[in-house]
């Protein structure tokens, strides 16, 4: 994810992009850029780290002139943050400027193509094919152009171009990232999201997707790509701006929930090619990977929970032991580690120093590490002899959502890549994973449909005093998740149990009116869960179950039901989770906390 703004107008450019980008810098933060046209060339101005650097550099912009720019904030994905990386990217000759939000897919296949015509590319970025297709294929027509470089594109993007043949427009199209145009008596702009141009207009003109702008000073006009003039209404916004930058969402915790439909799609569609896992950047052989004779999990907190899940599938798809640990307890217990152990090592921010300290201790030992990161080019994602990065984007909210939905997609991902190269289960199975995999997105978008449900009864749960979360296997690792969302933004205290443990101590616990929430999504162990579920009641627990579509008959035994999707069973917490985040969110809410900004707690934990 990442922010883009254009300006055409009577105003300088630079400042007006440098206030937008700072609306936008919830979208990205690890590099910054701008590119103006001076009137003769376009001056690119681009640096490494939060917007705060670019502009000290041009002095909040005054150092540029003219009217006419666009500017990007980054989150990277191809290729780590750094100045060249940053955005705009210009083509070979200089004569257009390019910021681009989403994913190329096919960028590699276009760049050697590229470059076997003698292009030169100076980033490692996906985006900078589209400035060189840009000015390959122009021949006087930029509409033409355009189309011609997106047919032979694939991918998600929203992109801004400028150029010095057509100085007093900028082109811009989307699919599949958001676009918006906005329109005022003082120039005319695009953006990612409205609130980068809330401070001059709020007249905005929404983009459908394939939808391509030319904005001049004086106007806007909107295309289809069969160069069909398109009329839209304008939409006046009428909300603030701090609701505005969550996307209209109270908090971006729950606006991250909404993502992660798009979040999972992002993150599995682009590593699967013709039917197969492709993983581009690993480096690890089938003989490696057959040679491997252990494989090791190594996080903190809910990336922990997310290996639990991992070790299941891992152990499940690819018949070879997986130990998992927290990283803190891991680097001080002389871990049984060779150079056949394949060490993984989780983390959303990539800096948390127990798993990276965990992990270098794994290297030392002579294991082969790879990593899960969100944030590229961070410590760990560096350190690791190979990593494969969730596509999360930016998450704001220090409770994880999205992030750990994506890691949970690796995971599938990545068992299913090991045993593909180790050709371990028949091909027909692997394909049916696959395709089950891809409709993960719309699954979980189909429980976020019915957020209302657990809204409410969250509405007679929020004063709680103690919640327990149960169940076994994959239920178990998902409840350890949703005990630690509820009880980390509510303050409720919360534990989870294997649902086969309760009766070993903790049953004491429950009283008349505790709530269980109870989680039976595995086909094999329904019957023994309902046999816990059965036992709680007993002892007067008021039970939410959370289980598949079929198993309708939970209904008679618990007080409140939801339903997921059915699925294979290894990939049912990529919908069991849900509602349990949906669940810590809402009793936090009804509390009043202060959900985004939890106390005691840091998205990013540096600290021992
Ligand atoms: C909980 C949460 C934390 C992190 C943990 C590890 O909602 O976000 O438990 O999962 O601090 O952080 P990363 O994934 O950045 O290593």
């Amino acid at each position: 994810m990442c922010g883009i703004v254009g300006y055409i107008g009577n105003e300088q450019a630079a400042p007006v992009l440098l206030d937008g980008l700072a609306r936008l810098e919830y979208r990205g933060y690890d590099s910054a850029g701008v590119a103006v046209y001076d009137g003769k060339e376009i001056e690119v101005v681009k640096s490494k780290g939060k917007l705060a650097v670019l502009s000290d550099m041009i002095h909040g912009g005054k150092d540029i002139k003219g009217t006419v720019g666009i500017g990007h904030t980054r989150w990277a994905t191809h290729g780590a943050p750094s100045d060249t990386n940053a955005h705009p990217h210009l083509s070979q000759s200089g004569r257009f400027a390019v910021v681009h939000n989403g994913i190329i897919e096919n960028y590699l296949e276009l760049k050697q193509r590229l470059m076997s015509k003698g292009i030169e590319f100076l980033s490692e970025t996906d985006t900078e094919v589209i400035a060189h297709m840009v000015e390959y294929y122009y021949k006087g027509d930029i509409f033409d152009t355009m189309v011609k470089v997106l047919n032979r594109v694939e991918g998600s993007y929203a992109l801004g171009v400028i150029s010095v043949d057509n100085p007093d427009e900028i082109v811009a199209v989307r699919k599949d990232s958001p676009l918006i145009v906005g329109t005022s008596e003082n120039g005319n702009f695009i953006a990612s999201d409205v609130p980068a141009i809330l401070n001059k207009t709020r007249d905005v003109y929404y983009l459908e997707e394939k939808e391509i702008v030319f904005l001049r000073r004086d106007g806007v006009e909107i295309y289809n790509f069969d160069r069909e003039p398109v009329k839209k209404d304008l939409t006046h916004i009428d909300w603030d701006a701090d609701a505005a930058e969550k996307g209209g969402y109270e908090h971006f915790m729950i606006k991250e929930i909404m993502e992660q439909p798009k979040a999972i799609a992002n993150t599995v569609e682009s590593r699967i090619k013709n039917g197969r896992i492709v993983l581009d950047n690993i480096t690890l052989t089938a003989e490696q990977i057959k040679s491997f004779d252990k494989i090791y999990i190594i996080a903190c907190g809910s990336a922990y929970h997310a290996g639990m899940v991992g070790k299941y599938v891992l152990e499940q798809l690819t018949r070879k032991p997986v130990e998992i640990d927290l990283a803190s307890e891991f680097r001080y217990r002389s871990p049984i580690v060779t150079d056949k152990t394949l060490v993984i090592a989780v983390s959303q921010s990539g800096e948390t120093a127990d798993t990276l300290a965990a992990m270098n201790e794994a290297k030392r030992l002579g294991a082969r590490t790879l990593s899960i990161v969100n944030v590229v080019g961070s410590a760990i994602a560096k350190q690791s002899d190979d990593v494969i990065y969730t596509l999360a984007g930016p998450e704001i909210a220090v409770a994880t959502t999205k992030a750990y939905s994506c890691q949970l997609a690796v995971f599938y991902l990545l068992a299913l890549y090991i045993a593909q190269e180790t050709k371990i289960i028949d091909c027909d199975k692997l394909n049916d994973m696959i395709n089950e995999l891809l409709l993960i997105p719309e699954k979980v978008q189909s429980i976020l449909d019915k957020k209302e449900d657990i809204q409410y009864f969250a509405s007679r749960h929020f004063a709680d005093k103690d919640i327990f979360f149960i169940g076994r296997n994959l239920d178990y690792a998902v409840c350890l998740e949703g005990s630690l969302k509820l009880k980390e933004i509510s303050y409720i205290h919360s534990e989870a149990y294997a649902a086969g443990e309760l009766k070993h101590g903790t049953i004491s616990l429950i009283e008349d009116g505790t709530l269980v929430v109870a989680v039976a999504t595995i086909d094999r162990l329904f019957e023994k869960t309902m046999s816990n579920v059965v036992e709680v009641i007993t002892r007067g627990a008021t039970v939410l179950g959370v289980t598949k579509e079929t198993k309708t008959i939970m209904a008679d035994t618990c007080n409140f039901i939801f339903y997921v999707p059915e699925s294979i069973d290894i990939f049912m917490p990529s919908l069991s989770v849900i509602p349990l985040q949906l669940f810590g969110y809402y009793v936090a809410s009804m509390k009043g906390c202060d959900i985004d900004k939890k106390r005691n707690l840091a998205k990013s934990v540096t600290v021992e």
